[in-house]
């Protein structure tokens, strides 16, 4: 089966983290990613910003939301009262998944899957065991699945606290939508904005 907790070292620190996940072969996502786009920020974050997994842009810099979903997220953030710059961001997956399409053969984003979600998820359990942060902010329905199971419904969950899974260490979990939800949505986009960054207003309020 997939899996990468073979690869996580017991009890370690971000940074042996991350060093450790460089090498990753826990699934096959890494045959054809660029590298390895481990979770960035302060260890002492008292929020985590959870994101599905990196894209074009992170898969070429090695960080995660570094491109404009990236921008978006900072922009929400702010507009809500959280610190980007004092949040630890990953993402639940943690090599970009993109099948080659069209003439360029540009690179586009696939959706992770179950199996692929499930193996990488030793990863995060042990980045939540190293911050312990107050609250996760899962962005998107794959964030959520990831934390929750495949019944977790984001419509349905967005802007509430809810309580941690068992076994994963952090306070609560506030689940909102996707920033790239934002980049996609036409002449309601500023609604879809304004939503996300109410959801983000509830993790703010329980970072107080
Ligand atoms: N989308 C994500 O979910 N994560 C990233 O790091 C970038 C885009």
């Amino acid at each position: 089966a997939y899996d990468a907790a073979p690869f996580v070292p017991e009890a370690a620190g971000i940074e042996e983290l991350r060093e450790a996940a460089a090498d990753c072969a826990g699934c096959p996502l890494f045959r054809e990613a660029t590298q390895t786009v481990f979770g960035a920020g302060p260890a002492s974050s008292r929020a985590v910003l959870l994101g599905e997994q990196p894209g074009d842009q992170e898969d070429r810099k090695g960080e995660p939301f570094a491109g404009p979903a990236g921008g978006m997220l900072l922009r929400a953030c702010e507009e809500a009262g959280v610190d980007r710059d004092q949040a630890y961001v990953t993402n639940a997956v943690k090599h970009f998944k993109f099948a080659r399409e069209g003439h360029g053969k540009q690179r586009i984003h696939k959706s992770p899957s179950l199996r692929e979600l499930t193996a990488c998820k030793p990863w995060l359990e042990a980045e939540l065991r190293a911050v312990s942060p107050e609250v996760v902010v899962t962005l998107g329905a794959t964030a959520g699945k990831a934390l929750f199971g495949s019944a977790f419904r984001v419509t349905k969950e967005r802007g509430t606290v809810l309580e941690a899974p068992g076994g994963l260490e952090t306070g609560v979990v506030v689940p909102t939508i996707h920033p790239s939800a934002v980049l996609r949505a036409g002449e309601n986009r500023d609604e879809v904005y304004a939503g996300l960054v109410s959801d983000l207003r509830v993790a703010a309020d329980v970072l107080g």
